[in-house]
């Protein structure tokens, strides 16, 4: 058992959309201390002034990027008793990493390998791996467990996540005393309940949820439906969202875990999705619902590199971390909202 005020939780891209969240969580239910490693090549400096807004506390941030051995090494060392690793930071747009495959390869392998050659170094034995529900890929039987085979990866993104569970199990495998949990998110949206923190993509956003939120403010002009002709039940893509702040705490849980030594392997796998498949359609619904905003969009022709239905099986991580996703699609899509109006608010 590690005395918490002593020992310190490395979280790597702490300023990013789910290590910010997780950040908030672990200073709430937690007496660790907290040091994030992020470089804001995709995220923004203010998100430490948030995260002390809504916790009170202070988070110390390392500016280094990753890929560089050398400068990480000089900035961890400032590091006081490191027990363990959240290794959030990595690129996640799919169509990106289809255009830009080498830059994926190398930012999200290249990071993974430099932050366990620091743990090696460093005797750090509690290692969390951000993994993705897409190494699943295009599945026959719904809804994945933690035991369903791989699918070929749909995407260099998707592929990045399958390589990295391999890199962080094989290493596990070769360090007696190191421990591992893989933790694979189905699609985290919303934003913190307070409204004070949330996804905050630079430029035009990927992801669905953004796309939809800055399309109801006025920031973009339309939200295209990337394709109506699936075969899924209203023709649109199927996807388990999840409410990142359930997300985040179930990296405290499994922290906890892997620091109470209750895993029975040395790298463990969880699902973390509610078990709910929603389509892309009904997803706009919702969000017209809840924010009663009338959304302009039109539908599209279908995107490259996506899955066309995948939810998940979390029985694992319920019984094991003991975890329970709180929030629903509408308090997902309330919450988002919430952290839109925040920022137009701010301007
Ligand atoms: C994928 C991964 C997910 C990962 C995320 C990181 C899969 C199954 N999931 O999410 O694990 O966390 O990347 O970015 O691979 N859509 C539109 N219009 C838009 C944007 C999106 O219709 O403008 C649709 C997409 O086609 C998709 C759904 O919305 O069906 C969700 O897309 P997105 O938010 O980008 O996430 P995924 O690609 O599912």
């Amino acid at each position: 058992m590690a005395n918490q005020n002593t020992s310190t939780i490395i979280v790597t891209g702490g300023a990013g959309y789910i290590g910010s969240h997780t950040i908030i969580e672990l200073l709430q239910q937690t007496d660790y201390t907290i040091v994030s490693i992020d470089n804001f090549s995709n995220s923004n400096t203010d998100t430490f002034d948030r995260i002390e807004a809504i916790t009170g506390k202070r988070v110390k941030n390392l500016n280094v990027d990753i890929c560089n051995l050398e400068t990480l090494e000089l900035a961890i060392a400032s590091v006081k008793n490191p027990i363990g690793v959240i290794h959030f930071a990595a690129f996640k747009s799919v169509p990106q990493s289809v255009a830009e495959p080498l830059l994926y390869y190398q930012n999200n392998l290249g990071s993974l390998i430099n932050i366990l050659k620091i743990c090696q170094k460093h005797h750090i034995s509690n290692f969390i791996f951000s993994s993705s529900c897409s190494v699943y890929g295009n599945v026959e039987k719904l809804p994945v467990t933690e035991q369903t085979p791989f699918s070929v990866a749909e995407s260099p993104y998707a592929q990045t996540k399958q390589m990295g569970e391999d890199i962080v199990s094989n290493y596990t495998k070769s360090a007696p005393s190191f421990k591992s949990v893989l933790l694979r998110y189905f699609n985290p949206v919303g934003a913190h309940t307070s409204g004070l923190n949330g996804e905050y993509p630079r430029g035009k956003p990927d992801n669905l949820v953004p796309y939809i939120t800055q399309t109801a403010a006025g920031i973009l002009q339309k939200l295209t439906v990337f394709g109506n002709d699936y075969d899924t039940r209203d023709g649109s893509c199927i996807r388990d969202y999840i409410h990142v702040s359930d997300i985040a705490d179930a990296h405290v849980k499994a922290m906890n875990y892997l620091i109470d030594n209750k895993q029975s392997k040395q790298t463990s796998v969880f699902n973390l999705g509610t078990g709910n498949g929603v389509s892309v359609l009904e997803a706009v619904h919702s969000f017209e619902k809840v924010s009663q905003q009338k959304l302009n969009y039109e539908i599209g022709p279908r995107r490259a590199g996506d899955v066309i239905n995948i939810y998940a099986n979390n029985d694992f991580a319920k019984k094991e971390l003991n975890w329970i996703p709180k929030y629903n699609l509408d308090e997902m899509m309330l919450s988002a909202w919430k952290w839109q109006l925040h920022l137009q608010e701010e301007k």
